[in-house]
């Protein structure tokens, strides 16, 4: 009787550790980027960003073209996903900004008001606002 008891809480226990075990594999995907309002006074990325993208960007970074896709409705998640795109812990290190600032590959293709304007957003905590 005694290791009756035993034996099934082993295998309990064992049931239970190979769930576990399994959930620790799981990789939560992050919560898709639903774009919220900018507060008052806040810059927009779909109201100045997006727009400085399209006219002067995704003839070159459209889907397929170069990275980061800078489309309208994919530009976003792209600049989220490539690492060291966007950096808000210190902004004027966001790769996107250092290539559109000054003297970056890509500054011949924008103003620096461009520029500035996209430093101001990734400040702004890089919301899909
Ligand atoms: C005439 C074509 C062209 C235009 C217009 C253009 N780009 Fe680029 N871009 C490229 C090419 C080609 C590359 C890859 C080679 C390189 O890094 O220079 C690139 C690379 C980049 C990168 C770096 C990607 C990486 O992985 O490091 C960023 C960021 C970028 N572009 C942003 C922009 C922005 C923002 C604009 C608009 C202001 C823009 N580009 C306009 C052709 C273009």
């Amino acid at each position: 009787m005694q290791s009756q008891k035993l034996k099934k809480l082993i295998a309990i226990f064992f049931v239970l550790f190979f769930f576990s075990a399994c959930t620790k594999d799981l990789v939560v995907p992050d919560p898709p980027a639903v774009p919220i309002k900018p507060a008052p006074g806040q810059i927009s990325y779909a109201g100045a960003i997006q727009p400085i993208f399209t006219a002067k960007c995704v003839s070159c970074h459209g889907a397929g073209q170069n990275a980061p896709v800078l489309a309208a409705g994919s530009s976003y998640m792209s600049l989220k996903t490539i690492n060291g795109m966007i950096d808000t812990d210190v902004p004027a290190n966001s790769n996107l900004y250092k290539k559109m600032f000054t003297g970056g590959s890509m500054a011949s293709h924008c103003t620096v008001a461009d520029a500035d304007s996209v430093l101001r957003w990734i400040t702004e905590g890089a919301n899909n606002n």
